[in-house]
């Protein structure tokens, strides 16, 4: 009977842990499920349409290994460009204004709350 009890508090505790990193990251993490049509956030994964966004915060612009960037992106990076929360944020409210000629077809995010939110779920992914 002990040890039942001690499982149920084990696992009552798991849940209350999971459903708090769940609450801080999900709207975040919701709308990034748009963006992993064409991202990963793994490192390791190819063939993917755009750039792995693994580790982004402080990252240079255009050089995830093994991606194939357009000139604009390179160009920007050459530059010495690198991404954090409010460069991301500009990025997705007008992807083709800030780097004219970007390869990325996709349109970014209207609305300022969900930039907000998928830069801050970004941004903490290492
Ligand atoms: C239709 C495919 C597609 C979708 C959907 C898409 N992207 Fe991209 N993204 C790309 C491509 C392709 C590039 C590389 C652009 C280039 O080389 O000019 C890119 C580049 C980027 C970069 C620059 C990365 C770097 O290494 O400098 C960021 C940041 C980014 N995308 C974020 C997002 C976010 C956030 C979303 C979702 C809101 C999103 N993208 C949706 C295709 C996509």
């Amino acid at each position: 009977m002990r040890s039942v009890l001690a499982a149920v508090a084990v696992a009552a505790v798991l849940l209350a842990a999971r459903a708090g990193s769940a609450q801080e990251s999900s709207a975040g993490e919701h709308l990034f499920a748009t963006c992993q049509a064409c991202h990963s956030l793994d490192p390791a994964k190819r063939g993917m349409a755009g750039p792995h966004l693994a580790g982004l915060s402080g990252r240079r612009v255009g050089t995830a290994e093994g991606f194939d960037y357009s000139p604009a992106l390179r160009a920007a990076g050459a530059q010495g460009l690198s991404w954090d929360e409010d460069r991301l944020k500009a990025y997705l409210a007008d992807p083709e204004g800030m780097f004219k000629g970007s390869w990325m077809s996709a349109p970014g995010l209207a609305r300022e709350a969900d930039r907000a939110a998928v830069a801050d779920f970004l941004m903490r992914q290492r």
